[in-house]
């Protein structure tokens, strides 16, 4: 089991985008894919599942009682998994304090729903408590970033927490990627953006995803980019990147 944590505080980048189209695509390259969604925005769960898993369980109590995430994970139309979210989870940032290992309280759940290929959590937009969870249950993390210059700003903050988890609690911890989303390849800006994250990233980087409307429009009929428009640029991308991260993931990551 592969577990990618999708993280960025910077908010809007793509992250649930990423986390729900990567997860179609891994479905359809035939692999066992639970998403588990991570902030208490809920975006990723009421994306494929609008108010219908209320009153079950969710991630948040398996924050606390880590064999609750099975109870948490519904199936999405598309065949894979989801540990769906609630607004408590802005609390458990707080709550979670009273705890010795509050850095691992994923971890230890995630320890309770084996037998998928890739776990692929979806980030709030911060460095919290939550996201250090994730990157501290994590084998890699994926971070997608808008084509803008102002949004290149806060990785260096982004890189020094994730230098920390592998100083510290997680020294396995690898970075598989980093995504330019929201290309607008017409642009020169979005141009000299992607120059710069070339020449930093190098061989990291992922090639472009393009700023499309359709993304917009999936998550309102409920689908991933896959089944909204299987044909269309956005899913090929998806399905593209799909296949270099099983790749990187299985090779060992950069
Ligand atoms: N390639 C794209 N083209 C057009 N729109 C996109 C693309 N990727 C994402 N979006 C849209 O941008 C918005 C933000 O995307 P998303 O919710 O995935 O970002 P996020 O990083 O998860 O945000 P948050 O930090 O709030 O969780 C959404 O409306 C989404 O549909
Ligand atoms: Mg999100």
């Amino acid at each position: 089991m592969t577990v990618l944590a999708v993280a960025n505080q910077k908010g809007g980048v793509g992250k649930t985008t990423t986390v729900v189209g990567l997860a179609a695509a891994l479905s359809e390259m035939g692999k066992r894919v639970l998403a588990v969604d991570l902030d208490p925005q809920m975006a990723l769960t009421a994306w494929l599942f609008g108010e219908d898993h209320k009153g079950r369980a969710t991630v948040y109590e398996a924050l606390f009682w880590p064999e609750k995430l099975r109870e948490a994970t519904l199936t999405s139309a598309e065949g894979f998994e989801v540990a769906v979210s609630s607004l408590d989870l802005a609390g458990a940032e707080v709550e979670l304090l009273a705890f010795a290992d509050r850095h691992q309280r994923l971890h230890r759940a995630l320890a309770k729903v084996p037998g998928r290929d890739w776990v692929l959590v979806d980030c709030p937009p911060s460095l919290g408590l939550l996201t250090l969870n994730a990157l501290l249950a994590a084998d890699f993390v994926l971070v997608p970033v808008s084509c803008e210059y102002l949004a290149l700003r806060g990785l260096a903050l982004l890189f020094a927490t994730i230098r920390r988890v592998q100083d510290g609690l997680n020294p396995g911890l690898r970075l598989l990627g980093v995504l330019p989303n929201l290309y607008e390849a017409r642009t020169l800006h979005a141009q000299e953006v992607l120059d710069a994250l070339e020449k930093r990233f190098k061989e990291v980087l992922l090639p472009p995803v393009r700023k499309s409307v359709r993304f917009r429009e999936a998550p309102v009929a409920r689908k991933s980019i896959l089944a909204y428009d299987p044909d269309g640029e956005g899913a090929e991308a998806l399905r593209r990147i799909a296949k270099e991260v099983v790749r990187r993931g299985e090779k060992g990551g950069a």
